[in-house]
């Protein structure tokens, strides 16, 4: 299996993580997502410029440019074989030895690594939907950061699944934040309600890209936070992420929402996601 290392696209076998690297002892570390369908990524740019911002936002400094950076993914695309699928981009701070919580001086290089995975879409599912539960946020207060130390959000989604659900609802006092890897939006009475971009959730990709699909299409689109009584009582609810595109919620708890496919406006958005992609990169057979 290829994969990025540094600058270099290698053998898997070939890349030596140091104990002492601080991804690995303090999760001090960014990462990107991307979806590549038909062998083109979907809105690259706009995760490398989102890589970017990460990593400005922890002081780090990316030692590649991001033509650099779209340059190792997309060899690694190539390189890989992989048609439809995810890569999976990390930069740690590099290695501080002996081990300090300090940042290093600026001489210590940042490590890169690059996996690709092939996954199919799963039409299926978004047409069946997830089910989710509701628990409250017990992430930090800098969830813009996509970083690498995700213990608060692998311990929801954890309890989602122990409770049958894929995915798990977050909020703070009441208020609905986003999921544990992926934005949440409500539909009540035609109208999108979803939580504004801020330190509270992850500015989404995905959600930039069905925004945009739910103003071509004239759905009024309204960033604001919204209430677990909001929640329960939306007509509609999806999650979106790179991986699950606009994913519709079937359940929330004991709540069944839909058995029979997904609301009219979340069809219309899944619809017009799969245009977009396709204008990107190719029909999707
Ligand atoms: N997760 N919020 C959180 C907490 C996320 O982890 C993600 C993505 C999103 C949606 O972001 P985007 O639309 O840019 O994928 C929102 C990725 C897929 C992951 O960690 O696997």
């Amino acid at each position: 299996m290829k994969v990025i290392w540094n600058s270099d696209i290698v053998d898997r076998s070939e890349v030596k993580i140091d104990p002492e690297d601080r991804g690995y002892q303090f999760g001090d570390g960014i990462y990107e997502v991307i979806r590549a369908y038909n062998k083109h990524y979907f809105y690259l740019d706009e995760h490398i410029d989102r890589f970017f911002s990460s990593a400005k936002k922890i002081e780090m400094n990316v030692p590649y440019t991001k033509d650099e950076l779209k340059d190792l993914v997309n060899r690694l695309l190539v390189e890989s074989g992989v048609n439809t699928g995810n890569i999976y981009l990390q930069m740690t701070r590099g290695v501080s030895s002996p081990r300090n919580h300090m940042y290093p001086d600026a001489a210590v290089l940042p490590m890169l690594t690059g996996t690709m995975t092939a996954v199919e879409r799963d039409a299926v599912q978004m047409e069946q939907g997830i089910a989710t539960i509701v628990t409250e946020d017990i992430r930090w207060l800098k969830c813009d950061i996509k970083m690498i130390s995700l213990l608060g959000n692998i311990m929801v989604k954890h309890e989602a699944h122990k409770r049958n659900a894929e995915e798990a609802i977050l909020h703070r006092d009441g208020i609905v934040t986003e999921c544990s890897s992926s934005n949440v939006a409500i539909i009540k009475n035609g109208e999108i309600l979803t939580h504004p971009d801020g330190n509270l959730i992850l500015p989404g990709i995905t959600k930039i890209v069905w925004m945009k699909c739910a103003e071509e299409l004239g759905i009024p689109v309204i960033e604001k936070p919204f209430t677990l009584d909001d929640l329960y009582d939306a007509d509609e609810v999806f999650c979106s992420s790179t991986t699950i595109e606009v994913m519709p919620v079937c359940k929330i708890g004991d709540k069944v929402l839909f058995k029979n496919g997904p609301g009219e406006i979340t069809s219309a958005l899944q619809k017009a996601y799969l245009n977009e992609i396709e204008k990107t990169c190719g029909k999707i057979s």
